[in-house]
C-alpha cells in the first residue's frame, strides 16, 4: 500500500473504519496468539479486574504473600496489601540461575563505544552500590535519593541500588536546569544525589556536576553527592565522592530486605496545570506487577529478544520500559546515550543492525524526524532483526504510522501504539500483538484489567464516535498512590471531575469497534516532542524576569513536535525603549535557564495587554487560535475589551 501517492488513502481507511492491516502480521507465534483465549481473558478481566491483577502479581517473587488483593478507600488505593517483596531482586537475583550470563543491559555511546552487562554483572554492581549507600551514607528504607545522570549503565545501577535498600529514587532528567533540580530535591528532601561529572549529547559535553553543585548549594537535606566520573577533570569538593573509588571497596554481595507492597519505589515529578510540578508517588508491588505484565504482553518479550526503548530514564517511559518492566522479565535492554540522529541521520538504524534489535519502542516526534530526514537513511540498513515496533508519548498521526510500518517494519512488524501517563505507571491502552487488529492512529483497546471509557461533561458514557473525556473507572495496581506532600491536590486533580473515576486530562473518542482514538490534553498541559510541560510553569518562569509584566503560554500545532510553545508577553518596558527581538531572545534563554532547554518557547509574541474575561481570566482559547494563525471566531463577548490582543510589532 502506497500511503503517499494515493492521496487521502489513510484517511479513507480510518473513515471507512476498515481495519488495517487486516490482522497483526506476526511472522512468528506471539506469546499471546489465540484470539478466543485472549477474548476470554479480556472479557473476564473487565468483569473482575482485581482477579486478573492478582493472577499477574503471582508471577513475581514475593517473600510474603499478600493478605488482601485490593483495598480501596477512594481515591486511595492499596494493592497486594501485606505482601512483601524486593523490586531489585525481582529484576536481578531472580534471573541469576537461569540467565546469569545473558545480557541485561547493552549500552552504546554517541562515539560508538559499547559496554555490556550480564545479569550477573549488573547484580554485582547494584550490590556494591547498595552497600555503599547503606554503609557510607547511612541511607535507610524510606529515605529518598535524587538521580541526575546521563543515560549510562550507572544510572540504571543507581535506580536498582536504591530500590534494593528501600530508598525511593527521584530521577530528574539531566536536561533540567539547576533551579528545577533544586526544587525537586527540596520537595522530596533527598539525602543523597547520584550524578555524573559529564554527559554527551550531539557531540557536546554537558557539565552535569556544575548543575548539581548549583542546585545542592541550596538544599539542606543533601548529605553527599556521589559522582560517576568519566573525565576525572574536576576536583571533588566537600561532600562529593568518587563513585568508582567508593564502590570498589564494597562487597559484591548484598542480602536484600523485603518491603511492603505499598512501600514507595520512586517519585517522579511531572508537569501539571499549576506552576509547580507534582511529585508522582509510585508503589513497589502494584507498580512492578503493572509494568512486568504489560511489558511481557505488549512487547511480546521472549528469551532471545533484544529490546530497545529510546526514552531517557528521566521520564516515566524510561522507568517502566527501559528498566523495571524489561528487567523483571529477564530481557535484554539496549540504552543509547545521545541523540538518535547523531552523528548522522541513520544512527538509529545503524544501531538496530549492529545490536540486532528485535523490538523498538520510540516516540512519534522521533518517527516524524526520521521520516523527514529521508528514506535513504533507513534504506541503507537491513533492519531485518526487527519484529515489533512501539510508539508512545503523543498521538501518532496516520502518515507517520504508515511510514513506520512500511519503511521500518517492512510491513512485517505490528505497531503497538501505547497510551499511558506518568501517573498510570504502566501502559493502559494498547494493541496486543498477535491478536489485536491494528488501525493506524488508534491505541486500540484497554489492556486486560483496565476499565476505560469516554464520558461527557456529566460523566455519562459517550456514544460511539462522540468526543469526550478519557477516564478509568476502576483502580489498577500501577496507578500513582498520591502526589508527594499534597494528597488534596491528588484528589482534586484526578478524582474530583467525575465521581469514582480517574480523570486522565485527555480528550478522546471510541469508534464503533470500541477502539480508542486519543486526541490530546484538554487541560493546560502541552505535549512538546512527547514531553509534558505545564503552560503555567513556563508562565511562572517568564514573569520571574524583571522586564515581564504578564505572560500567557499556549501550545500550537507543530508538524514535527506535535505542539510548539508560544508565549504572549506584556513587557514592562515603555515602547520607545523596547527592542523586541533582543528581549525575545533574552526571554527564551531565561526560560531555558529556569526550567530546561525543553521548555524554551518557539515564539514570543509581545502584546500591550492580555485578553481577559470580565472576571479576570486569561482567554486562552483565543490565544491558542491566534498562536495557530487562525481567524478569531466564536464568542468573545465576555471579553472585557474585545479585540484587545494588540500585538507589538518590531
Ligand atoms: C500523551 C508518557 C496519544 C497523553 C507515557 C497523556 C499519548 C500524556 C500517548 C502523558 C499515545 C501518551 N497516544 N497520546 N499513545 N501516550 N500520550 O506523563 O496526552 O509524559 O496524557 O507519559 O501523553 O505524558 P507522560
Amino acid at each position: 500500500m502506497d500511503s503517499k501517492n494515493k492521496s487521502g488513502s489513510i484517511e479513507t481507511v480510518i473513515k471507512e473504519n476498515r481495519s488495517f492491516p487486516p490482522s497483526a502480521p506476526f511472522t512468528e507465534k506471539a506469546w499471546i496468539h489465540d484470539q478466543a483465549d485472549f477474548d476470554k481473558i479480556w472479557n473476564t478481566s473487565q468483569e473482575n479486574p482485581v482477579h486478573f491483577w492478582e493472577q499477574q502479581a503471582s508471577h513475581l517473587e514475593w517473600a510474603e504473600k499478600w493478605k488482601t488483593v485490593h483495598h480501596w478507600n477512594e481515591p486511595f488505593s492499596q494493592w497486594f496489601v501485606g505482601g512483601k517483596l524486593n523490586v531489585a531482586s525481582n529484576c536481578l537475583d531472580r534471573h541469576l540461575e537461569a540467565r546469569g550470563n545473558k545480557n541485561a543491559l547493552i549500552w552504546e555511546g554517541e562515539d560508538g563505544s559499547v559496554r555490556k552487562f550480564t545479569y550477573q554483572d549488573l547484580h554485582k554492581e547494584v550490590c556494591k552500590l547498595a552497600n555503599a549507600l547503606e554503609n557510607k551514607f547511612n541511607l535507610k528504607p524510606g529515605d529518598t535519593a535524587a538521580i541526575y545522570m546521563p543515560l549510562v549503565p550507572e544510572a540504571v545501577i543507581a535506580m536498582l541500588a536504591c530500590a534494593r535498600i528501600g530508598v525511593a529514587h527521584s530521577i530528574v532528567f539531566a536536561g533540567f536546569s539547576s533551579h528545577s533540580l533544586r526544587d525537586r530535591i527540596q520537595d522530596a528532601e533527598c539525602k543523597v544525589v547520584l550524578t555524573s561529572d559529564i554527559g554527551y549529547r550531539r557531540g557536546q559535553v554537558l557539565d552535569l556536576q556544575k548543575t548539581v553543585r548549583e542546585a545542592t548549594s541550596q538544599c539542606q537535606s543533601v548529605r553527599a553527592t556521589l559522582v560517576f566520573r568519566r573525565e576525572n577533570k574536576t576536583e571533588l569538593i566537600e561532600n562529593e565522592w568518587d563513585w568508582s573509588q567508593l564502590t570498589s571497596h564494597q562487597s559484591p554481595n548484598h542480602r536484600p530486605s523485603f518491603f511492603d507492597s505499598e512501600h514507595p519505589l520512586f517519585f517522579l515529578y511531572t508537569s501539571g496545570t499549576t506552576g509547580k510540578p507534582k511529585g508522582i508517588v509510585h508503589s513497589s508491588g502494584g507498580y512492578l506487577t503493572g509494568v512486568a505484565t504489560t511489558a511481557k504482553w505488549i512487547f511480546d518479550l521472549k528469551e532471545n529478544d533484544i529490546y530497545w526503548c529510546t526514552a531517557d530514564i528521566g521520564w516515566i517511559t524510561g522507568h517502566s520500559y527501559v528498566v523495571y518492566g524489561i528487567l523483571a522479565n529477564g530481557a535484554t535492554s539496549v540504552i543509547y546515550e545521545g541523540a538518535p540522529m547523531h552523528p548522522h541521520p541513520g544512527r538509529i538504524w545503524e544501531l538496530i543492525d549492529k545490536h540486532k534489535v528485535t523490538i523498538l519502542y520510540t516516540a512519534p516526534t522521533a518517527i516524524r524526524s526520521f521520516m523527514r530526514a529521508g528514506n535513504e537513511y533507513p534504506l541503507k540498513y537491513e533492519l531485518s532483526s526487527l519484529r515489533l515496533l512501539g510508539s508512545v508519548g503523543e498521538p501518532i498521526n496516520p502518515e507517520a504510522w504508515m511510514w513506520y510500518y512500511e519503511m521500518i517494519g517492512k510491513k512485517r512488524c505490528p505497531i503497538v501504539d501505547t497510551w499511558w501517563q506518568t501517573e498510570t505507571g504502566a501502559i493502559l491502552i494498547s494493541p496486543i500483538p498477535g491478536v489485536t487488529t491494528l488501525k493506524p492512529g488508534s491505541a486500540t483497546r484497554p489492556f486486560p484489567g483496565i476499565i476505560a471509557d469516554i464520558v461527557n461533561e456529566e460523566g455519562k458514557s459517550c456514544a460511539p464516535n462522540e468526543g469526550g473525556y478519557l477516564v478509568i473507572k476502576h483502580p489498577w495496581p500501577s496507578m500513582l498512590r498520591t502526589i508527594h506532600k499534597d494528597p488534596e491536590r491528588f484528589k482534586e486533580q484526578y478524582w474530583s471531575k467525575f465521581k469514582g473515576m480517574y480523570f486522565t486530562g485527555d480528550g478522546a473518542h471510541k469508534d464503533e469497534n470500541g477502539y480508542f482514538w486519543i486526541k490530546g490534553r484538554v487541560d493546560d498541559v502541552i505535549n512538546v516532542s512527547g514531553h509534558r510541560l505545564g503552560t503555567m510553569e513556563i508562565e511562572s518562569a517568564l514573569v520571574s524576569h524583571p522586564r515581564v509584566a504578564e505572560a500567557a503560554v499556549v501550545g500550537r500545532p507543530d508538524e514535527l513536535k506535535g505542539q510548539g510553545i508560544v508565549a504572549f508577553v506584556t513587557p514592562r518596558d515603555s515602547k520607545d525603549k523596547l527592542d523586541i527581538k533582543t528581549l525575545a531572545q533574552e526571554l527564551k534563554t531565561h526560560v531555558a535557564n529556569e526550567i530546561g532547554a525543553l521548555a524554551r518557547p518557539d515564539e514570543i509574541k509581545f502584546t500591550k495587554t492580555l485578553p481577559k474575561t470580565r472576571s479576570g481570566k486569561i482567554m486562552r482559547r483565543l490565544l491558542k487560535d491566534l498562536a495557530a494563525g487562525k481567524q478569531i471566531t466564536g464568542d468573545t463577548t465576555t471579553l472585557e475589551n474585545p479585540g484587545i490582543v494588540e500585538l507589538i510589532e518590531s
